[in-house]
């Protein structure tokens, strides 16, 4: 057995210079490859020579014992690629192998077989419910529904007449924490519950809602009748007919799309949502942060930035073209391409292309699911996107699906924010059980000196 020692410059990059510590991964068997066959690593400063043996535990090493031996070196880690910055329970994900389990279910069998209020309760509540448990969570979801009058009449009918609906909805799911003052106690468990159910409750209402004004619709009241996706389908659509019945294909698609958005471990929201809960901030505040997190491009931006490709492609001769140019640079990126952490096709992408299917077999095919079946063709057998592991990725499709259910493209990013509510929450919960630390990162300062102040006529 050979120790194997990976330098790892990069943990003592910034001031100081040029130091360097082994980090001596001590116990693999090279004999049959990598195979970790103890559950530790050793440290080395070779400024000092002195060794820590730190254990490996659900694949992490702890940044704490990492501190004993190195006092005042940080990680240097942007974007946090390759930071722990929690322990979860609630999403597994391996990027590698293409799987993804809430609680344990994969998520195929939960696309197939249950609902997104099933799947909310599961995320939250970590077991999935018996037929009762789930009669009182669906009864106690339907009763919050409604959104105080000052809300809609206030707030929402204050925004500028084209203002966008993701925005709207960050600011109203903000302004919610100062109609529920009970939102502070957020180590109440009744209360945390009850601020839960409202804000998976209301989204709807308020995604709803903002889009109406946006087109200069007047606003849908819920109809607690209806089941949750049904419902919100109502307040989008309804417009004289006394009670709006929404063709139970689209509901059912719309509501597996909600299954796959619901959680996705630790992403940029998610994140966001747990380094502002970590300052004990009640969870409306919480929410519009991970909302705002997810309006970026980058995040729940992307299936937009898809049809706006596809729509410029514009033809399927064009798709070799376009193609070229990405590789060579000058075409940008093949949006709805490619991920941070799956390096093999994303499997809601998979379940994504059959309830595709499904939806057009009732809406009409959308003209540009020819342009996107042969980009996805293309790539999937070109050298640069395999030697990249590039793979469609979950917003490859789910633009083309709303699209074709009606939805402009300024609504995408509110159809992710609705589900990935109870995600949020599920993260913000865990973590207040936890006991965890404010989120404080540090830094390497690479600004000035010190220096002296000189007065404005001196410079
Ligand atoms: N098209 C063409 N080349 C790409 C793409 C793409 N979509 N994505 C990555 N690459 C190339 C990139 O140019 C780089 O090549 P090279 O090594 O020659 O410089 C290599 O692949 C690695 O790229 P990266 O930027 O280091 O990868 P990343 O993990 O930082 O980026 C990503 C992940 C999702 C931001 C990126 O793949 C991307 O921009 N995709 C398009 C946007 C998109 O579809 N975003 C939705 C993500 S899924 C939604 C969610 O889960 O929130």
């Amino acid at each position: 057995m050979q120790p194997v020692t990976l330098a790892a410059d990069r943990l003592v990059k910034g001031h100081g210079g040029a130091s360097r510590i082994g980090v001596d991964i001590g116990d693999f068997d090279l004999t049959e490859g990598l195979r970790r066959v103890a559950e530790s690593i050793t440290i080395t400063d070779n400024r000092t020579g002195q060794s820590l043996e730190i254990p490996l535990e659900n694949g992490g090493v702890s940044a704490a014992d990492f501190s004993k031996l190195l006092p005042g070196t940080w990680f240097y880690d942007p974007g946090l690629t390759a930071t722990a910055a929690c322990e979860s329970a609630i999403t597994y994900l391996d990027g590698d192998a293409g799987i993804l389990r809430y609680r344990g279910y994969p998520i195929e069998q939960l696309a197939e077989d249950s609902t997104f209020l099933e799947v909310a309760y599961l995320l939250l509540n970590g077991e999935l419910p018996t037929t009762d448990e789930f009669a009182v969570w669906e009864r106690e979801i339907t009763l919050h529904t409604f959104i105080h009058e000052n809300v809609r009449k206030r707030f929402l009918e204050g925004f500028h007449y084209d203002a966008h609906p993701m925005g709207m909805l960050v600011s109203a799911v903000a302004a919610l924490s100062t109609f529920y003052s009970d939102a502070k106690d957020i180590f109440d468990p009744d209360s945390r519950d009850k601020q839960i159910i409202r804000l998976i409750a209301k989204m709807p209402t308020l995604a709803a809602a903002a889009h109406r004004f946006s087109v200069g619709m007047p606003f849908v009241y819920p109809d607690n009748s209806l089941p949750f996706t049904s419902n919100f389908l109502s307040m989008m659509w309804k417009i004289a007919e006394p009670r709006f019945a929404a063709d139970p294909v689209l509901a059912r698609a719309l509501d597996v799309l909600f299954i796959l958005h619901a959680d996705h471990e630790q992403n940029c929201s998610t994140t966001a949502m747990r380094v502002v809960g970590s300052s004990h901030a009640d969870p409306y505040s919480a929410t519009a942060a991970a909302a705002a997190a997810l309006y970026g491009p980058r995040h729940g931006g992307a299936n937009e930035a898809v049809i706006r490709m596809l729509t410029d492609i514009g033809s399927i001769e064009n798709v070799e073209p376009f193609i070229a140019s990405v590789k060579s640079g000058s075409g940008g990126r093949l949006q709805g391409f490619g991920h941070r952490v799956y390096k093999s096709y994303d499997p809601r992408a998979k379940i994504i292309k059959k309830t595709a299917d499904e939806v057009f077999a009732v809406t009409g095919k959308s003209p540009l699911l020819d342009i996107a079946l042969k980009l996805e063709e293309i790539a999937l057998s070109d050298e640069y996107f395999i030697s990249r592991k590039l793979y469609p990725n979950v917003d490859f499709y789910s633009g083309l699906i709303y699209q074709a259910m009606g939805f402009p493209l300024e609504m995408f990013p509110v159809l992710f924010a609705i589900p990935r509510t109870a995600g949020w929450l599920a993260h913000w919960q865990e973590m207040l059980n936890q006991d965890s630390k404010i989120a404080r990162p540090r830094q390497l300062y690479i600004g000035s000196e010190e220096r002296n102040y000189r007065p404005i006529g001196e410079r």
